[in-house]
């Protein structure tokens, strides 16, 4: 059988970055060896794996050292990405084992969450992933809010290049990654390709000089669109303040394009505004993030409910083994205890679908994901109710 090895620095590009542009680009194409190359250094702390045959690489897969909160709690959270064979080497298990390679190293250097924009869902499902949900691009004309710029509001807005604006801009995403359920962060080395690229405006709305809203943005031109990224803020003085700022480019630009998140509702922001909110799901075009443990760890000390079950983990190599969530003190104690409580069977996927908020017993039952009797969904919902994750901050 071929052995998977680690890569580091320059040795990428012999090896794993032989397979990334047929894999995930147009090709061929003229300039893609010298784009690999300057590519580098945002590869640089990434955990990339290849699998050689012959001396040829002939699979790879990545995961990205980031961060992300769950449930309140902020943990390291492995990106996996750049999962890739060889046309010639695939359904052969390569990218099955490397997944499984990855999923541990990972966690022996302490990562209790991995996440992933899946090419294929079901084939992830079975190695625990749950979908999360999509966020919603919202296109709207500007004057639509032009209601909003009558009234004086505490605070201010101030734009500059984000590559000016950079230290700002990753000062918020930090604080939204400690404030905000499923926010991810990624580490520097790869955050530095917004500066570097300096293709954005920032936009930060600030009241008595705390930052507590974030847009960043590109104007396509004249007349045109003002196509911004992910609309973040800390507070609703943000959000109207940069609402607010977005009325301004009135017969400026045509439309406003924006992203939001899953439980924002733009059609609430003015009246008779006219906003056609969207979002799609297709694979592998346009895929919903998916996220899961690596490790029970994940859950201990989050914010809870007061529910108390005992849970058999299934089918998972990493999770499996049976659990005591307790959260009748306000945080989740895990402890091996038996007895004395209802008990449910989960797939890693199920628990995944539980801890992220986005799937209720029932759904767990309903998919397949686990057998859950009546007294264990009801402690179960009561220890970890609904939550909408804000998957904000693409790798
Ligand atoms: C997707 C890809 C990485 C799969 O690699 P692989 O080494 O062939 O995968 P494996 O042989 O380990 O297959 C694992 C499972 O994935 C699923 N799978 C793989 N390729 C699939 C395909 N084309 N269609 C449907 N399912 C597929 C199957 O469930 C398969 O298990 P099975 O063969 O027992 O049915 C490879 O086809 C590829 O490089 N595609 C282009 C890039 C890409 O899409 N990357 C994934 C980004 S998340």
């Amino acid at each position: 059988m071929s052995g998977i090895r680690q890569v580091f620095g320059d040795e990428r590009l012999h090896t794993a970055f032989t397979l990334y542009p047929y894999a995930f680009n147009e090709t061929p194409s003229a300039g893609s060896a010298q784009e690999l190359r300057d590519s580098l250094p945002f590869h640089e702390g990434n955990h990339t794996l290849i699998v050689e045959e012959g001396g040829r690489t002939v699979a790879t897969a990545a995961a990205i050292p980031a961060h992300q909160n769950l449930r309140g709690t902020v943990m390291p959270m492995a990106a996996v990405a750049w999962v890739a064979t060889h046309p010639a080497a695939r359904r052969q298990g390569h990218s099955r084992r490397l997944m499984r390679q990855l999923h541990s190293d990972m966690l022996d250097k302490g990562h209790w969450l991995a996440a992933l924009y899946p090419f294929h869902p079901s084939f992830y499902e079975r190695f625990g992933y749950i979908g999360l949900p999509l966020n919603r691009t919202a296109s709207f004309p500007p004057e639509g809010l032009a209601s909003l710029l009558g009234v004086t509001l505490p605070g201010e807005v101030v734009w500059q290049n984000i590559h000016d604006g950079f230290d700002v801009y990753r000062a918020f995403h930090r604080r939204l990654l400690s404030e905000r359920h499923g926010f991810t962060l990624t580490p520097d080395y790869r955050a530095v390709r917004a500066r570097d690229s300096a293709d954005r405006w920032i936009a930060t709305a600030t009241v008595d000089g705390e930052v507590i809203g974030l847009l960043t943005y590109r104007v396509d031109g004249y007349g045109g669109c003002l196509r911004a990224d992910e609309l973040l803020y800390t507070n609703a003085l943000g959000r109207a303040l940069l609402l607010q700022f977005l009325a301004q480019h009135a017969y400026q630009v045509s439309q406003v394009v924006i992203t939001v998140a899953p439980d924002e509702f733009p059609e609430t922001w003015a009246t008779s505004l006219t906003v056609r909110t969207a979002t799609e799901s297709a694979f592998p075009t346009s895929p919903p993030l998916m996220g899961r443990l690596l490790s029970i760890d994940a859950l201990r000390g989050a914010r809870c409910g007061p529910g108390r079950v005992e849970i058999e983990l299934v089918e998972d190599e990493l999770l499996a083994g049976r659990y005591l969530l307790d959260g009748t003190g306000g945080t989740i104690a895990v402890s091996t205890t038996r007895g004395g409580a209802e008990t449910a069977t989960l797939t890693a996927a199920g628990l995944s679908g539980l801890a992220y908020g986005v799937l209720d017993p029932i759904d767990v039952v309903a998919r397949g994901l686990g057998e859950i009797s009546a007294g264990a969904a009801r402690e179960l919902r009561a220890l970890l109710p609904p939550r909408t994750p804000h998957a904000f901050g693409k790798g």
